[in-house]
């Protein structure tokens, strides 16, 4: 079955069983994310991609796009409450993107230059979380994490594998490693696993590499997320 609804007041085709956010990504529209991924059933934790839906709030990644359907995104009002959700992942981490190795390739920031977060807004928490350097291809930096689950999910459901979890609730929620010791060398994880690739910011590092592409020619220095699909920068 194929039906429309409207984003913006424009209209977006969509099949059976699309998300809002997949049908309006596959029309070229843009909605803010960042725990969603194309491969991945959508998970629903950021709420970056929070829409309006008929009054009430839903996050498009998991709202079911259906016939009709009278869809908002591009409001003032989102916009704001998206820069302050991204915000809030600004301080509650330590992102220090002119020195950050993910530069230019994160969706974090890119994100965050797409919603104009000109500031933090929030006290920094300055989290202190010792970096895991044990594995002798992959590097761990936890002060970046924005808990979306992707490395869980993959190494989960596609490395099977099961490497990363999350531990403790609330603000104590992080990211873990699945071994006794707690360390990445002691876990079955390849460098060339899914889950060393999926982490859309700087947390899951493959050593070696760091500026191969040099600054200024990454994947959001080429193209803004938020430019039209033939020129946004793909992940
Ligand atoms: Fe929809 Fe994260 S992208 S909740």
């Amino acid at each position: 079955m194929k039906g429309t609804f409207t984003l913006d007041g424009s209209e977006v085709p969509f099949h059976e069983g699309q998300t809002v956010l997949e049908a309006a990504r596959d029309a070229g529209r843009y909605i803010p994310h960042l725990c969603a991924h194309p491969e991945f059933e959508p998970h629903g934790s950021c709420r970056v991609c929070t829409v309006k839906a008929e009054g009430r709030m839903a996050a498009a990644c998991t709202l079911p796009a259906r016939e009709g359907l009278a869809v908002e995104s591009a409001t003032d009002e989102l916009r704001e409450l998206r820069r302050g959700l991204v915000q809030l992942l600004f301080v509650e981490g330590n992102h220090f993107c002119p020195s950050c190795e993910k530069s230019g390739d994160c969706q974090l920031q890119a994100v965050g230059y797409a919603l104009e977060v000109r500031s933090l807004h929030f006290p920094q928490l300055f989290p202190d979380r010792p970096l895991d350097a044990s594995h002798p291809d992959v590097l761990l930096d936890f002060n970046r994490c924005i808990l979306c689950e992707l490395c869980v999910r993959a190494s989960a459901e596609v490395d099977h594998k099961s490497v990363f979890a999350l531990g403790g609730r609330g603000i104590d929620k992080h990211l873990i490693v699945n071994a006794e010791s707690g360390r990445l060398a002691d876990t079955s994880l390849s460098v060339t696993d899914t889950a060393v690739g999926v982490c859309p910011v700087g947390v899951i590092l493959k050593k070696g590499r760091g500026f191969t592409v040099p600054l200024g020619q990454r994947t959001y220095d080429r193209a803004p997320i938020d430019a039209p699909p033939e020129k946004a920068g793909k992940p």
